[in-house]
């Protein structure tokens, strides 16, 4: 098939490029470049072995570009990834988050329905869930009262999906709730290169143990956990992206509504993260304890089942893949991707 991917050029899209031309398909990238950099995409083309991935720096709000790379090619399906992401940023900016994820994936579909391309799998998070009624999380838990805009914006364009599916039948919506991606391709060509202070968990780590940071604050450790900390459901970002393949070939056997949650089914703790990082790659990772972070609950994974039994997809990367991965990568981009 060949794919628009939308947020082409970032963390998840990348990987996810690989995949694709992996199991035969071809893809076209539409990235405005807010949260990435184009040397990915030269990098993506070098570990698949082609000499370029089509790409346009077009913003999916920008109906006429869009409609020129429509007029441009045909696509049996998108892959939608392009949005902001930055919780804390989210509760900040909340006009632009809605504006951002929710304009451009009106804006996407106006334009794909308009060209008469009905395939789509949109990058849904588990935060959707909010504080989960049940652990493990399976699909049928209740969407929760998200803590931010961020989480909004995915639990809403769930709904605007499904009901545009609803409405026309032509339409094959895969919705992939990601819990907690981290790990990088194994070459250590591309992985996650955030901006300023990493957010999330995994990057903040990272840049301890090259230096660029002096210390982890590990936020809480009197959640009803087993040491404590946070417990997240981290999946290895090459098993997420091979996610995608699966639900393209749900797409092609016309599957309507498909909803699936994609981690391991494991949790793991903080604390469990910063010993599995030092017991595999032998660097050493100083932290300290911090008060809770707003919005964080106890204890997050899932039930991959449903995955399973449907796509035929399962995670098979362990903690000790996710953790040398990550290491990996940024050790050999200490800075991450050249400037342009
Ligand atoms: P990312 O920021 O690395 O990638 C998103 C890409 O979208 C970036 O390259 C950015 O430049 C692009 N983009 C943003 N707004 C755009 C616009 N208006 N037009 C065109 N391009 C635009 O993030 P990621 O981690 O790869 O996440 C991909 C998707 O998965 C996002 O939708 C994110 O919300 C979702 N998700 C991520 C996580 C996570 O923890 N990384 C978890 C659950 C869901
Ligand atoms: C994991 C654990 C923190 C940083 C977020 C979004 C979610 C989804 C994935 C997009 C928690 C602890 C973290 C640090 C720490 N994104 N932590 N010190 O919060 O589970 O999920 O990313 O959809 O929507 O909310 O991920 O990596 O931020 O945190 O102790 O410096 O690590 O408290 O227990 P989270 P995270």
């Amino acid at each position: 098939m060949n794919i628009l991917v939308t947020g082409g050029a970032g963390f998840i899209g990348s990987h996810t490029l690989i995949e694709l031309y992996n199991a035969g398909h071809t893809a076209v990238v539409v990235d405005n470049l807010a949260n990435s950099n184009p040397a990915v995409l030269q990098r993506v083309a070098e570990i698949i072995g082609v000499k370029e991935i089509p790409f346009y720096k077009t913003d999916i709000r920008d109906r006429e570009g869009l409609e020129r790379i429509f007029s441009t090619h045909r696509f049996d399906a998108c892959i939608h990834f392009a949005g902001l992401k930055a919780v804390g940023e989210s509760v900040e900016k909340p006009w632009e988050y809605y504006e951002n994820n929710i304009g451009g994936t009106l804006t996407l579909v106006e334009v794909m329905r308009k060209h008469g391309c009905k395939n789509i799998i949109f990058s849904s998070s588990a935060t959707i869930y909010g504080d989960p009624a049940e652990i493990p999380i399976t699909e049928n838990c209740p969407k929760g009262q998200c803590t931010n805009p961020y989480g909004w914006t995915k639990s809403m364009l769930e709904q605007v999906l499904m009901d545009i599916q609803k409405a026309d039948g032509e339409w094959n919506v895969v919705l992939l709730r990601y819990f907690n991606p981290v790990g990088a391709h194994p070459s250590g060509r591309i992985g996650e290169n955030p901006n300023g202070i990493p957010n999330n968990l995994m990057p903040y780590i990272t840049q301890v143990a090259v230096g660029k940071r002096k210390e982890l604050g590990v936020f809480g450790n009197d959640y009803p956990t087993p040491d404590g900390t946070g417990v997240r459901d981290y999946i290895h970002v090459v098993d997420l992206a091979a996610a995608h393949v699966a639900a393209m070939r749900a797409i092609e056997r016309r599957c309507g509504v498909g909803i699936y949650n994609i981690g391991t089914g494991h949790g793991y703790s903080v604390l469990d993260m910063v010993n599995a990082f030092v017991r595999v790659n032998h660097v050493d990772i100083p932290y300290s304890i911090k008060p809770r972070r707003a919005g964080d609950i106890a204890t997050c994974y899932c039930d991959p089942a449903k995955a399973l039994s449907e796509l035929g997809w399962q995670a098979h990367c362990t903690i000790d893949d996710m953790v040398r991965d990550s290491w990996n990568w940024q050790r050999q981009n200490p800075d991450g991707y050249p400037e342009e």
